[in-house]
């Protein structure tokens, strides 16, 4: 029988999920030039699954990162990139110990990157033939692929049990904010059913909060920044506090006005779709509603903000239910 795979490519993580639980790696990709016998030798040990061999040599997640300095990906186009699809077949090879299975995949992009969605499902679609180093080549086919827009998962995670069971009452209309890392998605909904005209994303991620601080930084100290990444950063600014010569300094005075300032262009986003929403339920997710969230609280009362857990899995969890859902009425 095919399994149900659930697939969210983001900016920050890339998150599997199957019948055997989530799989979440750094969302970074390098191409590795080194040659097949340096490929054998024993130095690089078994590094399964970082090391993908199979169409080509890629370096992933934390991999890439130490031997490459790979940073995220800013690219528009970025799900038609090789190093997109990279972390595609690194987590089709996580999700599956078999080494000929057929799947099923139920994917997420940010609503912008819609427009991708058939390329997308073109290159999911079918047989890959994926290495990872340690590990035997597998064949891989894809027999079908959903696609929904981020957010649209973490809604239906809220609404679906584990096994796959509408819960409570069947919603109304639904307003889903899904603040990611590079992207924030506005999702309106009508019950499980996606508003094609109410269905917006702008590049209002979270990393907004972290060029403007690393900008501020290096102004007024320049260099401080220069060997700090991306994620670096990013965990500082959650936790308000960075390494600074023998102690810590506080992030918070600099920081607080900007993540405000997010907010700000958020709600107003979300206000222009669906004023105070109060006919509505609001869902505010991703990594991103945990760093604002004080100011969604403020501006939408009756706004439901999922727990750390549900907002960085929270699409992954809740595309897998929709396949077990769409399983269960079959
Ligand atoms: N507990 C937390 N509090 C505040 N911010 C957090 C927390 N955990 C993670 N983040 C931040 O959230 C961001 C990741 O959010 P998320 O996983 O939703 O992004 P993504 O899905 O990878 O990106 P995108 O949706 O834009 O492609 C990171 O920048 C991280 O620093
Ligand atoms: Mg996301």
């Amino acid at each position: 029988m095919a399994r149900i795979v659930s697939l969210d490519v983001g900016h920050s993580n890339t998150r599997v999920m199957t019948v055997d639980g989530i799989e979440s790696f750094p969302s970074l990709a390098s191409e590795s030039f080194i040659s097949p016998e340096e490929v054998e030798s024993p130095t690089y040990g078994r590094e399964l699954p970082y090391r993908l061999c199979q169409p080509s040599h890629w370096l992933v997640g934390d991999l890439a990162k130490e031997q490459r300095g790979a940073e995220p990906s800013t690219a528009p186009d970025w799900p038609l990139t090789e190093s997109y699809r990279a972390l595609v077949r690194t987590a089709l090879s996580l999700a599956t110990k078999s080494f000929h299975i057929q799947l099923f995949i139920f994917q997420s992009l940010p609503a912008q990157s819609m427009a991708f969605k058939e390329d997308v499902e073109a290159f999911l679609l079918g047989k890959h033939l994926i290495e990872v180093r340690g590990k035997k080549t597998q064949t891989i086919e894809v027999l079908g692929v959903k696609t929904v827009p981020q957010g649209v998962g973490a809604f239906f995670s809220h609404h679906i049990s584990e096994d796959g069971r509408v819960t409570g009452q069947t919603p109304g209309k639904v307003a889903v904010i899904d603040i990611g890392s590079r992207t924030c998605s506005f999702v309106g909904m009508n019950g499980f059913h996606v508003l094609e005209d109410e269905l917006v994303s702008l590049d209002l991620g979270v990393w907004i909060v972290e060029e403007a601080t690393r900008a501020w930084l290096d102004r007024k100290n320049p260099g401080l920044c220069k060997d700090i990444t991306r994620a670096e950063l990013m965990d500082y600014i959650v936790t308000g506090k960075m390494p600074y010569k023998n102690g810590d300094l506080d992030l918070s005075p600099l920081v607080d006005p900007i993540k405000k300032r997010l907010a700000e262009q958020i709600i107003t986003q979300a206000k222009s779709m669906w004023g105070f929403a109060y006919d509505r339920e609001v869902v505010v997710t991703g990594g991103g509603s945990l760093l604002l969230d004080g100011h969604f609280s403020q501006a939408y009362e009756h706004a439901v903000v999922l727990g750390e857990d549900a907002a960085l899995m929270g699409n992954v969890t809740g595309q897998y239910r929709i396949g077990l859902l769409g399983a269960r009425s079959r």
